[in-house]
């Protein structure tokens, strides 16, 4: 599908850029901490030139990459992720390697046993270079069979991945366990009533936590370009705990208040068979809001409950199946991320940002910082003309506290052609950035980012 003028989902903040630069030797407002000496990679989706891929989320992957070492900001260059999809091969359903590697690859990157991955959640990763040349699609040896979520999770004690894949077809959802040093050892069936828009799951110190949440595949829908899903009161939202080790007949659903989450900040386990799960949950109508805006369609009928795309807790009683639920603040957020280092562990503190599509006078473009031990926040505003990208943790060197680190976020101006690299000190998010690096051009708001330390 082409279009001379771009559809409301591709202007403005999130206009894709029509080629691929580089640049040298940034400018830089402030001063970079010496101990950030590593690469700064962003995913996000960037149609070809005069292409509509009919949502925003199906524009081809574009990695941004900005490369920090000694106090300076050295290079900035953006690649898109060459998948055959960009080279105008469409992808047969009925060939399932065709099917998992004609993908956009546009959401997020994983660094994980040497290899530095771009990934999309309706196909298989795609390996690229540190510099952001594309290598080629990996499926663990041949031992993935599945698609490979955006959102995997490293343990931090252990350093093993685990991800699930999810299919339209049966298996609708798949969990995978990798080791720390890149092998796939186990996937196992998990059943669930049918095919959603599964983007993110959690994981604990002991268990696996599923979202199986009503955005719902919708055959009407395969034929038209856009995303083939749409919000449902019929399908019902539940939470799953898994252990670790187990399989699909040990889950134990919780049915809780139909909502949608796209992300998980964090799942932790506090007390014993208690498990506390923290992440953005957008009401149904509030979905549809976004959903709409982003060009996907709107669901056939909507419980109008309510409005918010919040920080949320589900406190899961795993013994009694019961939850106690609700929202821990009344901003309108995304992004939510905390230390990687606190994955699945005890963590009080989650980053977040002003969800991109709901920014209003109430609403006010920020960073901010839960202390979700105390349900306080807080923030730092940017200029009101300026947006902000996920917000990235990454440790001090020798840190001990839970926010002894760097925030690094991609901001994109509204209109004009200019883009930054802000760092901020995680333990003063209100005093604003420490360095701010400018970036040669304007970055489309995109997904997710990985630092990657040399
Ligand atoms: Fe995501």
């Amino acid at each position: 599908m082409t279009a001379d003028v771009a559809p409301a989902y591709f202007s403005d903040e999130f206009a894709p850029v029509p080629d691929e630069v580089e640049a040298l030797d940034l400018e830089v407002t402030g001063r970079l901490p010496d101990e950030l000496a590593g690469r700064y990679l962003r995913n996000g989706p960037n149609p070809l030139p005069g292409t509509d891929p009919g949502h925003n989320f199906l524009g081809q992957g574009m990695l941004h990459g900005v490369r920090l070492v000694d106090g300076r900001a050295k290079w900035y260059r953006n690649r898109w992720v060459h998948t055959p999809l960009m080279d105008g091969v469409r992808p047969d359903h009925t060939d399932r390697l065709s099917a998992l590697t004609c993908t956009t690859s546009n959401t997020s990157v994983l660094h994980h046993a040497g290899k530095i991955l771009s990934l999309v959640e309706n196909g298989l990763p795609w390996e690229v270079t540190a510099d952001l040349d594309t290598v080629g699609p990996v499926d663990f040896g041949g031992k993935l069979r599945t698609a490979m979520t955006a959102h995997p999770k490293v343990d931090p004690l252990t350093g093993d991945l685990y991800l699930f894949g999810v299919g339209l077809r049966p298996p609708f959802l798949t969990f995978h366990h990798v080791t720390a040093a890149g092998d796939l050892v186990r996937s196992t069936e998990i059943t669930v009533p049918g095919p959603t828009m599964m983007h993110d799951f959690a994981i604990t110190r002991n268990h696996v936590v599923w979202l199986d949440l009503p955005v719902v595949f919708d055959p009407d829908l395969r034929t038209r370009p856009g995303m083939p899903f749409r919000w449902s009161d019929e399908y019902g939202a539940r939470i799953g705990i898994m252990p670790r080790d187990g399989r699909d007949a040990d889950v134990k659903w919780i049915d809780v208040e139909p909502g949608y989450a796209f992300h998980v900040a964090n799942a932790k386990e506090t007390t014993p068979g208690r498990i506390v799960v923290e992440g953005v949950r957008y009401t149904p109508s509030t979905f549809d809001r976004i959903w709409t805006g982003l060009g996907g369609e709107p669901s056939r009928s909507l419980a109008m409950t309510g409005s918010g795309a919040n920080l949320y807790r589900w406190t899961l009683d795993v013994a009694t199946g019961t939850v106690s639920e609700g929202a821990v603040d009344d901003l309108d957020i995304e992004f939510p991320t905390i230390n990687d280092n606190r994955t699945g562990l005890t963590s009080d503190l989650v980053y977040a940002v002003t969800a991109p599509l709901l920014v209003d006078e109430n609403n006010k473009p920020a960073i901010i910082k839960y202390d979700t031990a105390n349900d306080t926040r807080d923030q730092w505003l940017l200029d009101p003309s300026w947006l902000p990208g996920e917000a990235e943790f990454v440790p001090a060197a020798g840190a001990t506290r839970e926010d002894d680190g760097w925030l690094l976020s991609i901001t994109t101006h509204k209109s004009a052609d200019a883009a930054a690299l802000v760092v901020l000190a995680a333990d003063n998010v209100s005093a604003g950035p420490v360095a701010t690096v400018h970036l040669p051009r304007r970055v489309p708001l995109g997904f997710h980012g990985n630092w990657i330390q040399d």
